[in-house]
């Protein structure tokens, strides 16, 4: 099976020399890729930038910003049977990024947002995508409801949900507790390893892929 991984952080330009990003370590993602490789898959893994290792044996596609990683995913996931979106995607970038560096003026400064395209939201109607679809819900209160919006609403196969007000799981930690989310139910899991879930959550996902 091809099994395509968006993974890390993304990156939004400011100005040449500074961007805004998020906490996200890119380890939840990697550990999937690591354990869909070990089973023999073929595995693209999209990522924005992390400090961890490329695994062995995956197909590498760094990216930066959200519209790249928009754009990659858009070519590789022809390729997929299963996609996992594990990526810490910026949900806005600056609204216009100029040539030369910001210079400080006034006492107070305004950066002006604009929305970034959502890359899960548009793997089933504007990608086409029919294989089994995974998202990540990072949620600080209303766990598996907001999760279960987000399935819905990105015809997701499986929601992996966790709770990042928490300060002993989740972007920065080794360790996860997740629920997994699916359309007719749910399923809390107990605390683990971000290595072991990726074993996990790759078996959870392959059990969802067409068979023909
Ligand atoms: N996602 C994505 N592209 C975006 C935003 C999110 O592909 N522009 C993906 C993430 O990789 C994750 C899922 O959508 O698999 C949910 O991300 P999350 O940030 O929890 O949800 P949002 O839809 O952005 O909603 P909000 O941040 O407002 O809760
Ligand atoms: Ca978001």
């Amino acid at each position: 099976m091809t099994i395509l991984i968006t993974a890390g952080p993304t990156r939004e330009a400011i100005d040449p020399v500074r961007f805004l990003t998020n906490r996200s370590s890119g380890k939840m993602g990697y550990a999937i890729a690591d354990a869909a490789a070990e089973a023999g898959h073929r595995v693209i893994l999209i990522s924005g930038p992390t400090q961890i290792d490329v695994p062995h044996r995956v197909d590498y596609i760094p990216v930066e910003s959200t519209q790249e990683m928009f754009e990659a995913v858009q070519h590789w996931i022809k390729k997929a049977d299963v996609a996992i979106f594990a990526a810490a995607v910026a949900d806005y970038r600056p609204a216009a990024v100029p040539d030369q560096k910001i210079k400080k003026t006034g006492d107070t400064m305004t950066l002006e947002l604009v929305r970034n395209p959502d890359i899960l939201g548009s793997a089933r109607k504007e990608f086409g995508f029919h294989g089994a679809l995974i998202g990540f819900a990072a949620e600080t209160e209303n766990l598996e409801d907001n999760a279960r919006g987000k399935l819905q609403r990105k015809g997701c196969d499986l929601v992996i949900a966790n709770d990042v007000a928490r300060q002993d799981i989740g972007f920065d930690s080794n360790d996860n507790e997740i629920l997994l989310v699916y359309p007719e139910h749910t399923e809390p899991l107990e605390k683990h390893s971000k290595e072991h879930l990726g074993q996990i959550i790759l078996e959870k996902s392959m059990a969802l892929a067409p068979h023909d």
